[in-house]
C-alpha cells in the first residue's frame, strides 16, 4: 500500500446559508484515506455525514461555503466526479433515472469517461450487471430501473458508482430501507468489489455492526466535528470519546437484543449557543465538567487516528 494518501481532508469546513443562522454542517475535519483502505464514518442524523461526502466527491450545491481543504495526493490532480470518485447513495429508487434503461444508464458512465462506444458500453453493461449479481444480464440489460427490486436497484446503482474503475467509492448508508439479508449481501459486494478494483471505500452507516464487518478504521462524526477515528478493532474495543463509547454501548447492546443502553445517549440535545463554545457533545455528555461548556477540545492526533475530548487527552 503506498503511503502516499488517496484523500486528505484538512480543516474541513462547511456552512449552509439558513435563518435565523447559518448551519455549520462540518468543522474543522482532519481526515485522510489511503489508497485501498476502507474507512466507515459514523455519527447520527445530522452529524454531517452526507455533507462530507457531497463535498469529496465534488457534489456540494453552489451556495455551501466552504472553508479549509480537501485534496487528493495520490492522483496528482483534482478528480473528475464519476470517473476517479464513484458515490452510491441511500435511495435506489431515487437515484436512478427512471427513464433511462438499466445497461444505458451503466453505458453512459463509459461512454463518458471511458471513451467507450454505445455497442461497447452496452457489452460491458451486461458484464458489470453480472458482476453485481443481476440473472439474466443479457436479458436485463434494456429494462428501466421499476422492474428490477429495491435490492437489485442498489447493486444497479454500485454498477454505475465502479464502471468507470473510480479509485475512490463513496457509499452514503447504501444498505438502510434494505432487508435485513440483502444488507449484507449488498455489503460483501461493495467489500469484494473495492477489493478487486484495489480502490478505497468510504462508507456511511448508522450501524456499527455494519462497521466491524468491512471497516479498517472508523471515523466518528458529531454535530459536524469530528470526534474519534482510529484502527476500527481499537475504536470497537476501547473507544476514547464517550460519543463512540454510547455508540459502541448501543451497538452491542442491540447485538444481545437488550435496548437499554439507547439511553446513553438518548438525553437532551441541549442549548445550542452552550455546546457552540465548548465540546459539542457536552450537552449530552454523562462525564461532562466545568471545562466541556466553556472550551473546545482540541483535536488530539493526526489524520489517520485522534480524538476531540478534555477526558482522553494522553
Ligand atoms: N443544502 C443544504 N442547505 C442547508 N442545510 C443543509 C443542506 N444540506 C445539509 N444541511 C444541514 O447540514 C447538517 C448536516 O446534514 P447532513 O445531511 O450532512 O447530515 P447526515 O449526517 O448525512 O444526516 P442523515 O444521517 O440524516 O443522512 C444538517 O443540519 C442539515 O440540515
Ligand atoms: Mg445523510
Amino acid at each position: 500500500m503506498s503511503l502516499v494518501p488517496l484523500l486528505e481532508l484538512s480543516g474541513l469546513s462547511v456552512r449552509f446559508p439558513a435563518e435565523p443562522r447559518p448551519v455549520r454542517a462540518l468543522d474543522g475535519v482532519e481526515l485522510e484515506l489511503l489508497p485501498s483502505e476502507r474507512l466507515v464514518l459514523v455519527g447520527e442524523s445530522g452529524s454531517g455525514k452526507s455533507t462530507l461526502l457531497w463535498k469529496i466527491a465534488g457534489l456540494l450545491p453552489e451556495e455551501a461555503e466552504v472553508t479549509g481543504s480537501c485534496r487528493f495526493p495520490a492522483l496528482g490532480r483534482a478528480p473528475v466526479p464519476g470517473r476517479d470518485v464513484g458515490l452510491v447513495l441511500q435511495d435506489p429508487f431515487t437515484s436512478l433515472n427512471p427513464v433511462l434503461s438499466v445497461g444505458e444508464q451503466i453505458g453512459e458512465v463509459l461512454v463518458t469517461h471511458r471513451s467507450a462506444s454505445w455497442s461497447a458500453a452496452r457489452q460491458a453493461a451486461v458484464v458489470l450487471l453480472r458482476r453485481v449479481g443481476i440473472p439474466e444480464p443479457e436479458r436485463r440489460v434494456d429494462d428501466p430501473p421499476h422492474r428490477f427490486s429495491g435490492g437489485q436497484r442498489q447493486r444497479i446503482a454500485i454498477a454505475i458508482a465502479i464502471a468507470a474503475g473510480p479509485r475512490l467509492l463513496l457509499a452514503d448508508e447504501p444498505t438502510s430501507g434494505l432487508d435485513t439479508v440483502v444488507q449484507a449481501q449488498i455489503l460483501d459486494l461493495l467489500d469484494g468489489l473495492v477489493r478487486e478494483q484495489g480502490a478505497a471505500l468510504l462508507l456511511v452507516t448508522h450501524d456499527l455492526a455494519v462497521a466491524s464487518r468491512i471497516a479498517d478504521r472508523i471515523a466518528v462524526l458529531y454535530a459536524g466535528t469530528l470526534v474519534e477515528c482510529g484502527p476500527a478493532v481499537r475504536i470497537l474495543s476501547d473507544p476514547r470519546h464517550p460519543y463512540s463509547s454510547a455508540l459502541v454501548a448501543i451497538a452491542r447492546a442491540l447485538e444481545a437484543g437488550r435496548i437499554d443502553a439507547l439511553a446513553t445517549v438518548r438525553a437532551s440535545p441541549g442549548e445550542p449557543e452552550a455546546a457552540a463554545r465548548g465540546c459539542p457533545f457536552a450537552p449530552r455528555c454523562a462525564f461532562a465538567f466545568a471545562r466541556c461548556r466553556v472550551e473546545r477540545p482540541a483535536w488530539s492526533g493526526d489524520r489517520r487516528a485522534g480524538v476531540a475530548c478534555h477526558l482522553a487527552v494522553p
